[in-house]
């Protein structure tokens, strides 16, 4: 079945649109929150340069060389043991499993977005409240917000990757990327800049733990939507004669410079009106509220275009995580991209129901393994499982299973005097890293 192609630029947006989601704005800032500013952020970057930028390359190469979906280019371009390599392409199922979590949330910015225009709480006590009240206890709110993702998503997805996903980053990446600058340009003029800049820049290691170590490398992958055939899916769509090296580049340079960005904006408006950095998962829906309140009517404005931004930021998102499925149920089993829209569409509805439903007070019992409720689960093992497993297997294949003459074809010239570099870092660099840091989560070695 032959792919609608992206044009370039439609590639660069609509990766970068992927790869630039909740995980900049939201866990980002609140992660190093949590874990102490500025060394993790430097763990943070070198993660993403070192590992992140090898993969991404990587990632792209099977892609592109493929054509198809995930499960048949790793077929396709393994040498030997097809049958077993196809395996591989099944890591695409990691963007339905995030799904479960990403919808859900996605629906709270919708309800932030109307929350500025109306009432926004005047305390972080009450903005507390509110929030805890509306995600375990507004049970219909939260399904109808839900309701819209999953309809609004299987429409753009089920017109393709041309006249949907293209289109929409089309629309929706411009308005990220000037709400963003503008509230940056905004909250740089202001006094709590300087101390958001050192809680982000300035270093003390001591606040460095393993898991903190962990942590950075788990966001490393999901903030760049590598090792679940996202990157991969879309790069089967290039253009001929595209520059992989380059594309990558672009794509980490935006969403590492859109998370610093995002971190930057909030931490100084934190700290321009008394809120603490470390305020966890409820950095942007409960400091951030407070914070537009004391802003007084312009802060109404700012909420409502930065949760319409965060809105935007998680759809482009959403999208790139239910296509690599879909591509895989049209070119396998000739689905219409209908059919397969609507079949990954109501995988991750119905599980994001459950999803909705395990952090509710009144059922949440029901929907909890161990320590942890169904949403939290979705997102340890996606982050912190699936997404590392999907980098590891695609660095031995590209490093150790397919054709050396085959990837040096492709990537020797685009790379120049770094492909030696390029090509150890994904043979032993990458891999190692990968096996420590997941021994590491199951306690086998201690970081
Ligand atoms: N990169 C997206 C974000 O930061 C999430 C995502 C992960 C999207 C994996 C696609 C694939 O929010």
């Amino acid at each position: 079945m032959k792919l609608a192609r992206f044009s370039r630029i439609g590639f660069i947006l609509a990766a970068a649109g992927s790869a630039v989601g909740l995980g900049n704005i939201w866990k980002f800032p609140y992660i190093t929150g949590e874990n102490g500013g500025g060394a993790f952020v430097f763990v943070y970057l070198i993660t993403v340069l070192v590992i992140g930028f090898t993969l991404m390359i990587a990632e792209m190469l099977i892609g592109y060389l493929g054509r198809r979906d995930s499960v048949t280019n790793f077929e396709d371009l393994a040498p030997r043991d097809k049958h077993l390599w196809k395996y591989g392409g099944f890591i695409g199922l990691t963007g339905l499993i995030i799904m479960i979590f990403y919808s859900p949330v996605i629906g709270w910015t919708f309800h932030f977005v109307l929350v500025s225009l109306t009432s926004l709480p005047s305390s972080v006590a009450i903005a507390e409240t509110n929030f805890t009240e509306f995600i375990s206890i507004d049970l219909g709110s939260q399904v109808f917000y839900h309701t819209l993702v999953f309809l609004f998503v299987t429409t753009v997805v089920a017109r393709g990757i041309k006249g949907g996903i293209e289109k929409l980053n089309f629309i929706l990446m411009p308005i990220l990327f000037i709400t963003i600058a503008a509230m940056f340009f905004y909250a740089s003029t202001l006094s709590g800049f300087t101390q958001a800049w050192d809680f982000m820049f300035a270093p003390d290691w001591s606040k460095l733990t393993s898991a903190s170590l962990v942590t950075a490398v788990g966001h490393a992958f999901f903030t760049l939507s590598i090792g679940m055939a996202t990157i991969l899916t879309y790069s089967a769509s290039l253009p001929k004669d595209s520059n992989l090296v380059r594309s990558s580049l672009i794509v980490i340079a935006l969403d590492t410079g859109i998370a610093l960005l995002a971190g930057l904006t909030l931490f100084t408006f934190l700290y321009e009106y008394g809120a603490t950095p470390s305020a966890g998962p409820g950095l942007v829906f409960i400091s951030l509220p407070t914070v537009f309140y004391e802003m007084g009517f312009l802060g109404n404005i700012f909420g409502f275009i930065f949760f319409v931004a965060l809105a935007s930021a998680g759809l482009t998102s959403a999208v790139s995580l239910v296509e690599p499925i879909i591509q895989y149920l049209v070119d396998r089993f000739s689905f219409s991209r209908l059919k397969a829209s609507m079949a990954s569409g109501l995988f991750f509805y119905l599980f994001g129901m459950i999803a909705i439903l395990s952090i509710s007070k009144e059922y949440g019992h029901y929907f909890t393994i161990g320590s942890m409720n169904f949403f939290d689960w979705a997102d340890f093992v996606t982050a912190s499982v699936m997404l590392p497993l999907g980098g590891l297997i695609m660095a031995i294949f590209v490093g150790h299973v397919m054709e050396k003459e085959r990837v040096a074809a492709q990537l020797k010239t685009q790379l120049g005097a770094v492909y030696p570099l390029w090509y150890f870092s994904i043979r032993y660099i990458v891999p190692i890293a990968l096996v420590v840091v997941m021994l590491n989560l199951v306690g086998i070695i201690e970081l």
